[in-house]
């Protein structure tokens, strides 16, 4: 009996070729989950950037999960949108009947600025998508997690970011620091219910965003691209920047009954290069 058979799965922001959505998608359903991609989708147009899961790159990560006999449902979800995420959760319970984990893990990391050049629509960004959008993810799962009984998870994909400070990423590492505390928040309110609230911290995965950052520091420093993750490998304890499989097992540890008694953490999987 796989450890996820019977269980239903969201991953918001999870459209995107190459990202850890993707990744815990694939890592839950190979445990045995329900999944549900979504993404902006069309909505990417709202958005003046090429940074974004569009609606075919949804539609391709849906048939690659089909194709190994998971069962996929499609919604493209803003989660900046209350109404647009509700709706999410109402489409998935639709088709599968229930809604047992929620990864919020869509996230916004291409705005790279120095202070002093941060716009407020820049802070705006950022906060809306990765903090206000995971507490309208968390809340929203919450209250059906809450109606079906039975207890649940709900997985934050903070970051590295949300234990240090990083140069040039002010909205980021807030928003991120901002979902380390929602987490112990909602694991408190949500614990007579049986649903356990964590966070997941990775430390630097060569993500399509993951590369755009790259390029950003790897010009601030005036190192070539190679020379700045040779770098980052380097101060590693465990040698190597992070992988979307090492976060996608963490995720799918938390969201197993191994887990049960874990709440309200803040998991770093950064190789031991964050350790508190
Ligand atoms: N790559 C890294 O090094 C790294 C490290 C730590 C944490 N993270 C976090 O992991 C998560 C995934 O990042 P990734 O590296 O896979 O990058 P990614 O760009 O592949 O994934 C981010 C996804 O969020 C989606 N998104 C953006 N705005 C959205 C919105 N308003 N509504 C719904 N979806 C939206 C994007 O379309 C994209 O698919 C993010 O929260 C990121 O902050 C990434």
């Amino acid at each position: 009996m796989k450890p996820l058979a019977g269980k239903v799965a969201i991953c918001t922001g999870s459209g995107r070729p190459g990202g850890l959505g993707q990744g815990i998608l694939h890592k839950l359903a190979e445990d045995g989950a329900d999944v549900v991609v979504t993404d902006l989708g069309r909505n990417a147009e709202l958005l003046d950037d090429g940074d974004i899961g569009n609606t075919d790159e949804m539609e391709t990560t849906a048939e690659a999960l089909r194709e190994h006999g998971t069962r996929v449902l499609v919604r493209p979800c803003d989660v900046r949108d209350p109404a647009a995420v509700q709706a999410l959760v109402d489409a998935t319970v639709d088709q599968f009947g229930r809604l047992d984990i929620m990864v919020n893990n869509a996230g916004v990391g291409f705005v790279m600025k120095p202070l002093l050049e941060l716009k407020p629509e820049d802070w705006d960004l950022v906060i809306d998508v990765n903090l206000t959008g995971a507490f309208y993810g968390s809340q929203t799962a919450a209250a059906q997690m809450v109606k079906q009984g039975g207890g649940g998870r709900i997985i934050n994909i903070a970051s590295q970011a949300a234990k240090s400070g990083f140069p040039h990423m002010a909205p980021y590492c807030a928003s991120k620091h901002g979902m380390v505390g929602l987490t112990r928040t909602c694991a408190i309110d949500l614990g007579a219910h049986g649903i356990t609230v964590n966070a997941v911290c990775p430390n630097h995965v060569t993500t399509g965003l993951g590369a755009k950052q790259n390029e950003y520091f790897a010009k601030f420093r005036g190192v070539s691209v190679e020379d700045y993750r040779a770098a980052l490998a380097a101060r590693i304890p465990l040698g190597r920047p992070g992988l979307t499989d090492d976060t996608a097992n963490a995720v799918a540890w938390l969201a197993s009954d191994a887990a049960q008694y874990i709440t309200g953490e803040a998991l770093n999987v950064s190789g031991g290069e964050e350790m508190h």
